[in-house]
């Protein structure tokens, strides 16, 4: 069945600095906590890193032109923190040069931006000093956010602060499959919520320096499935929408913890972080809620008891989803399952009420196994099925009364993913990675399409 969007919907598509951009090292670029994990032995696969990756640093131009050919409405990318103020120094002018040039050349092909501050990429010398479990490193955050606010804002009116950081917390310090690597328990609940507090304080300088922003936060939410009856799995139920959705939602959205975080974590830390009037900061209006859905959360009931703490926060993930016999499973793993995007969007319609704001999907894709013929062309219909029982998913929670006005394929072209390299591919543009050279998949036609009719067939 066809599916037709308002007019005024907007699809786009979206990227992130380390995941594309390259250069790491150039017009004084510093490294990041990433550039320190990719060039660690054994933590990303097949010892890849993002020195060169998409090489958009040099090729913008060219990207641009995709997207333009593409038909997008919106381009969202991310600002590199370590080009902008590098170690925490001096703005550094060269680097704030690059995003002038790109913004520059995305109006021109009539294409809004809409920047990410932080898509992880966070300078190696804030980490040294302590990184996200230090309170500090909001305050660097937001003096970071004031100046790429301040030198962009005449030009780029929609502000992300963060990207997911579930992933830049859980995953970084508790899981250590991202960056910085570390496996602790009360450090990565202090991360969670010096990044809760980094983006409020984030919000308010986007705000003074661009009055006429629209600010919001990119947030990955779990679609939370009881596996079965049993008190132990719904006790895994009850923690993966604890830690993947609510230590998030509920201090963005309403300026609260939940209470059971106090109870289940009690064994771990005495919270003696949360300082008076920090979930007040955190707690900004927003113009819009980033939402990012992959794939639903079926949580396998691990051991709750598990004594030591930094297993005790990652055995509360949730993220390693019960898989069914036979199931398909995309290049990451990862089951499909376009109705519990609907079932989230109607849940935080649902749990926050008034209190959510307008929602825009700011990642949602694919890395399916791509097949690049002999003429270079690659038929990636898993990929166009995908997308197209997602976007039908996102209409069936607007036709549920849930206001979403923007959806953003993750990702414009093949990039780095993450600890797992190269090797998933998420992106409408193949990248040939010993050419650099972009070929268009058979899903850019068909999206170009779905963004010229705003009709998904
Ligand atoms: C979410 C992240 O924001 C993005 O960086 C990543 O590549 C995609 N998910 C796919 O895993």
């Amino acid at each position: 069945m066809t599916v037709q969007f308002p007019a005024e919907f907007t699809f786009g598509a979206a990227t992130a600095s380390y995941q594309i951009e390259g250069a790491v090292a150039e017009d004084g670029r510093r490294p990041s906590i990433w550039d320190t994990y990719s060039h660690t032995p054994g933590r990303v696969a097949r010892g890849e890193n993002g020195d060169v990756a998409c090489d958009h640093y040099h090729r913008f131009g060219e990207d641009v032109a995709l997207m333009k050919q593409l038909g997008l409405d919106s381009y969202r990318f991310s600002l590199a923190w370590p080009r902008i103020k590098p170690d925490d120094g001096p703005v550094n002018a060269a680097g704030l040069a690059f995003y002038d040039k790109l913004v520059d050349e995305l109006l021109a092909a009539g294409i809004e931006p809409a920047a990410t501050l932080y898509h992880w990429d966070l300078p190696q010398t804030l980490e040294d000093r302590g990184g996200w479990r230090e309170r500090d490193t909001a305050e660097r955050f937001a003096e970071y956010a004031a100046v790429a606010a301040g030198h962009l804002g005449d030009r780029v009116k929609k502000w992300i602060t963060l990207n997911e950081p579930f992933c830049s917390s859980i995953l970084g310090y508790a899981d250590g499959v991202h960056a910085p690597g570390a496996q602790e328990g009360e450090g990565a609940l202090k991360a969670a919520h010096h990044l809760m507090l980094a983006h409020g304080l984030a919000t308010q300088q986007v705000r003074s320096a661009v009055p006429d922003a629209q600010v919001g936060i990119t947030l990955n939410l779990a679609s939370v499935q009881q596996v079965s009856d049993s008190p132990a799995d719904a006790e895994a139920a009850r923690r993966n929408l604890l830690i993947g959705n609510l230590i998030f939602t509920d201090p963005v959205l309403a300026g609260t913890y939940p209470d059971h975080a106090r109870e289940v974590w009690a064994p771990i830390t005495d919270f003696s972080f949360i300082q008076d009037g920090d979930l007040a900061t955190s707690h900004q209006p927003l113009d819009f809620l980033g939402v990012n859905f992959y794939f639903p959360s079926r949580p396998k009931a691990v051991a709750h008891n598990e004594p030591d703490p930094a297993k005790r926060v990652a055995s509360d993930l949730g993220v390693e989803s019960v898989v069914h016999d036979g199931e398909y499973l995309t290049e990451m793993g990862w089951p499909v399952d376009a109705g519990a995007f609907t079932d989230l969007l109607t849940w935080l319609q649902d749990a926050y009420g008034d209190a959510l704001p307008p929602i825009y999907i700011t990642e949602n894709g694919i890395a399916c196994p791509d097949v690049v013929r002999e003429d270079g062309s690659v038929d990636d219909q898993d990929r166009i099925r995908y997308v197209g029982d997602h976007l039908k998913a996102v209409k069936a929670a607007m036709d549920k009364g849930v206001d979403i006005r923007g959806y953003y394929l993750w990702s414009l072209m093949d990039n780095f993913e993450w600890a797992r390299g190269y090797q998933p591919r998420f992106g409408l543009v193949h990248v040939d990675y010993d050419t650099l050279k972009r070929t268009p998949k058979a899903s850019f036609d068909w999206y170009r399409n779905v963004s010229a009719t705003h009709e998904v067939p």
